[in-house]
């Protein structure tokens, strides 16, 4: 599905948005393996946590939509079924890892496949930590999906240093360490989304300025009420969108403001963006709240290495908001975007280009420089959801707007992008 987007010069209004991604994951993980019925309001409806309700309910978990939340039924510590088929991770990434930390410890074999992008990610990163474990895990020669899990017969705990700032390794090992009665230790040097160990209540601590975490059986999750905060990730597009129409007043309702997760607001404002935050709450160790955005003239600024893990999902918004602020834009210690759901640096740099902007490739980010030319262009999304909504984002500011090609892939985060985007585009 190609997508036509013509310019806009204004945004007004309101959002309340489906919730958090990696919160969702977490949320149908944790209930299904809890003993009894979980109530989770505001699940994400994204294509990815449709994979991982479609794989537990594979092991026979019940999960029931209702008309205001979702209600799963689990089945307690060793209560999945043996799956009769292949469990389908489809475009995600975090279903695949952080599942297979739970699979490692099961008695019974299993089997991950996944979409042709999911089938080339990289999977040593798990496979490695969790057969340190005794999980005993096959994937392809090049360690991508399909991946076979065979029972192992007692998982160990391990102290593992994570070897990049990655919230998916860090969880597979935590996960994994939930079915041992000895305290797995889990130690990161740059800290990456913790919402694995705040949904959990696990112990950290900082020794050494290194985040230390310990997981063990005593923190099975148990049944509860959740409630998903807003996706800031899928907030940042209609933030930056806002930012760069004149005279814009965007209020986002609810919106995830986790520690971990809200760099990109911490880089906008140093950018000089008008946003600011009310009305903060907290639901399980997890900070929400509204975002009120204006539009705003912007500056490139310096971008820290010890942010990049924190905004690594909003890199190609932050990067068209880059070319409408003063200066380059150049950012490095970003390699991880090489082994998205595609390139993220190859594909950032290759639109911009069709657009007449210079824009080059570093191994581990990329800088990009002048304005965009007269041209209307099709941009590619190449099957990314985060590349086609941030072109989208693009093609609406430029004055002869622009098309992106592939768009269907946004239902990866958030089927309902067009939707909100009329309701404060109108
Ligand atoms: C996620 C972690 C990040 C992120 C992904 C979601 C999670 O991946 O890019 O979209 O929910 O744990 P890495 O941990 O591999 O960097």
């Amino acid at each position: 599905m190609t997508r036509e987007f013509n310019n806009i010069n204004h945004v007004n209004g309101e959002l309340k948005l489906p919730g958090d991604k990696s919160i969702s994951h977490r949320a149908v993980m944790f209930s299904s393996l809890a003993a009894g019925k979980s109530v989770i309001q505001n699940l994400s409806e994204g294509e990815d946590v449709l994979s991982t309700q479609k794989c537990f309910r594979q092991m026979g978990i019940e999960i029931e939509k209702k008309s205001d939340c979702v209600e799963i039924e689990g089945k307690g510590f060793k209560g999945l079924e043996r799956p009769s088929g292949p469990l389908d991770a489809g475009n995600s990434g975090t279903t695949t890892r952080l599942i297979s930390g739970i699979l490692a410890a099961q008695d019974f074999e299993s089997e991950i496949i996944g979409d042709e992008s999911l089938s080339i990610r990289p999977m040593k990163r798990i496979i490695s930590p969790l057969t340190l474990m005794g999980a005993k895990i096959e994937g392809t020669e090049k360690f991508t999906l399909p991946l076979k899990i065979f029972p192992a017969k007692k998982l160990k705990a391990i102290n593992y240093e994570l070897p990049i700032a990655s919230a998916q390794i860090k969880s597979a090992v935590l996960l994994a360490g939930l079915h041992s009665d000895e305290i797995t230790t889990v130690i990161e040097n740059i800290p990456s989304r913790n919402h694995t160990e705040k949904m959990l209540n696990l112990k950290h601590e900082l020794k050494d300025s290194k985040n230390v975490i310990y997981v063990s059986r005593k923190n099975y999750p148990c049944p509860r009420e959740y409630f998903v905060p807003g996706d800031i990730s899928t907030a940042s597009f209609f933030i930056v969108l806002a930012l760069l129409t004149k005279n814009s007043f965007l209020k986002i309702k609810d919106v995830t403001l986790n520690e971990t997760r809200s760099g990109i607001l911490k880089v906008l404002m140093e950018m000089g963006a008008n946003i600011k935050i009310e009305n903060q709450k907290e639901n399980s160790g997890e900070l929400y709240g509204d975002i009120i955005i204006r539009g705003s003239s912007l500056h490139n600024v310096e971008i820290q290495k010890e942010i990049i893990p924190n905004i690594i999902d909003e890199i190609p918004i932050l990067s068209v908001a880059g070319i409408f602020a003063e200066g380059d834009f150049k950012i490095h210690n970003a390699s991880e975007l090489r082994g998205k759901e595609t390139d993220r640096i190859k594909a950032v740099c290759y639109n911009l280009r069709l657009l007449g902007i210079r824009a080059e490739e570093y191994d581990d980010g990329f800088f990009i420089s002048g304005k965009a030319g007269k041209d209307k262009v099709t941009f590619e999304s190449f099957g990314d959801h985060r590349i086609a909504m941030a072109f989208s984002i693009l093609s609406l500011l430029l004055k002869q707007g622009g098309t992106v090609n592939n768009f269907r892939c946004v239902n990866i985060s958030n089927p309902q992008f067009l939707n909100q985007l009329k309701q404060i585009t109108d």
